[in-house]
């Protein structure tokens, strides 16, 4: 990950501690800061199983409603076609693309996105997730 290389500048206590009792959070937040800024890579799928998911997006009949890559009879036009959603920068035009806004959403639209026309189909958070790598790979 190379998280620890990051860091090239030591702090020194006469830096963060010019005021007594202030100094202490500033440096404890730093150190927050610089673990932080580790999380930044791009999101790894590792959340569900995609061949799953595919079994859970046939069950739950997304399909009556979506256009879905690889889902047998899936022709639905009352929500957007999913091909390609992988490469899409929001869900419902109004959500960030990450894993978890996608996991959210699949779990209860209505909840993320008020007004939505998709509802909650009741999926567990295991069916969210092989439902959202099964998705991650429309691309
Ligand atoms: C009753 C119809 C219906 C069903 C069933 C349904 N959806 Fe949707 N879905 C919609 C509608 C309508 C939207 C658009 C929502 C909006 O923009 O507010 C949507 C949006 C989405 C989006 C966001 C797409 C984008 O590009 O913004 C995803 C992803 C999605 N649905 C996945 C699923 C999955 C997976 C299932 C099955 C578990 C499912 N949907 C079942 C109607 C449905």
């Amino acid at each position: 990950m190379g998280c620890a290389g990051s860091v090239t500048a030591p702090i020194t206590p006469t830096q963060t501690l010019p005021h007594q009792g202030g100094g202490l959070k500033r440096l404890a937040l730093a150190l927050v800061l610089l673990v932080a800024g580790c999380g930044d890579d791009p999101p790894v799928p590792d959340f569900g199983d995609p061949e799953r998911g595919r079994a859970v997006i046939a069950r739950y009949e997304c399909g009556a409603c979506h256009r879905i890559p690889g889902i047998t009879g899936a022709r639905g036009k009352v929500g957007p076609p999913l091909a390609g959603f992988a490469r899409r920068a929001m869900i419902a035009g109004t959500l960030p693309n990450r894993p978890e806004a996608l996991l959210a959403w699949l779990r209860d639209p209505p909840a993320q996105v008020k007004g939505t026309a998709m509802p909650a189909l009741g999926l567990s958070e295991q069916e969210a997730g092989d439902a959202a790598a099964y998705l991650y790979t429309l691309r």
